[in-house]
């Protein structure tokens, strides 16, 4: 890694264009007050896009008024990624990954292609189509050795290869992106070695797909030469329903159970019918809470059982059974004995 400095010839000025500008000011609204230098690595990078591909001084110390900054912390981000250029590249920037897997690879012999067609690092080719720069691993040392170009990755690359690549970007053609011989995003690069049963050895088959289509085939076919079967199904389907009723019966046990032990609400003296509330410092309302005992409460705030807490404690662990009116069903929507809550779940 070279030492990273300002381009020695700079513009006069910068600032963003009003469409930029009104990008910028959406990213800053993204951070709370006070937080806005949060958004310098976005707003760095806007500018770069904005300036043909590198970040000059001046817009370096816009970004840090826009932001509140004093300019040697915006620098000091500018300089410390590779990401941001600090001069003036050609129309194709190609990072060159150059870390030992890419090497171990053949990246030595991509960098010569380089060396010889766009010349030595961070110089622009005579045609100002290329630069390059030689950066850390980029994440892609499955299919080594790679490069990116602007931003978009040029894998499996050999000295051929990149070379046909570089005249087609030179002269406006399509190019392929990824791997530059065939292999499928990362799969081995003779074909799959495994799970061939299923994919096939160059991957293209997926009888998992196959299965599933034939499958629906199956009973649809089934289906249409059986109404009886169809009949069975829809039964069948229906019975697996979950039963609201049982449900929310039992769940109206539960909350007058509460109720009755003083947990209807959170002061212990207006508990809805229900009794759906939780009490302040229940195990339900604070996960791990043992420092505020649940009777010490009931017995500030007057509740029907001012009981000890510890023995108070023990009953919340165990979940209240429903009574066993509740479990007959006998409590349902419209019930005196049942709450809001249990004619919405019934409803
Ligand atoms: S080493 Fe080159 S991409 Fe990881």
């Amino acid at each position: 890694m070279t030492v990273r400095r300002l381009a020695e010839i700079q513009p006069d000025s910068f600032d963003f264009t009003p469409e930029n500008r009104a990008w910028v000011d959406r990213q800053i609204r993204k951070y709370p007050e006070g937080r806005q230098a949060s958004a310098v690595m976005a707003l760095l990078r806007r500018a770069q896009q904005q300036n043909e591909g590198w970040v000059s001084k001046p817009a370096i110390e816009r970004i840090a008024d826009i932001l509140g900054m004093p300019y040697i912390r915006v620098l000091e981000v500018a300089t410390f990624y590779t990401m941001y250029n600090l001069k003036p590249v050609g129309k194709h920037f190609i990072q060159f990954c150059g870390t030992t897997p890419c090497v171990l690879r053949g990246a030595n012999d991509i960098k010569a292609v380089l060396e010889r067609r766009v010349g030595p690092m961070d110089g622009i080719s005579a045609d100002g189509n290329f630069s390059w720069l030689e950066v850390e691993c980029l994440g892609a040392c499955c299919n080594a050795p790679m490069v990116q170009i602007n931003d978009d990755y040029y894998e499996d690359l050999t000295p051929e290869n990149f070379d046909k690549l570089l005249d087609d970007l030179a002269a406006g053609r399509p190019v392929q992106r990824g791997s530059q011989t065939g292999r499928r995003t990362s799969e081995p690069a003779g074909g799959l070695t495994s799970l061939t049963t299923w994919y096939g050895a160059d991957g293209t088959e997926d009888r998992f797909a196959t299965l599933h289509e034939q499958d629906n085939e199956a009973v649809l076919t089934a289906a249409d030469r059986d109404p009886a079967l169809t009949d069975a199904l829809e039964a069948r389907d229906t019975q697996s329903e979950p039963n609201h009723g049982r449900a929310a019966a039992e769940k109206a046990g539960q909350d007058r159970t509460q109720a009755d032990m003083g947990h209807g609400g959170l002061d212990g003296q207006h508990a809805p019918a229900g009794g759906n509330a939780r009490p302040e410092g229940s195990v339900a309302d604070t996960g791990t809470r043992t420092d505020d005992p649940v009777g010490t409460n009931q017995i500030e705030s007057g509740a029907v059982h001012a009981s000890d807490p510890a023995s108070d404690s023990d009953r919340q662990e165990q979940p209240p059974k429903p009574s066993a009116e509740a479990d007959r069903g006998e409590t349902g929507p419209g019930s005196p004995k049942a709450g809001p809550d249990a004619a919405d779940k019934t409803a």
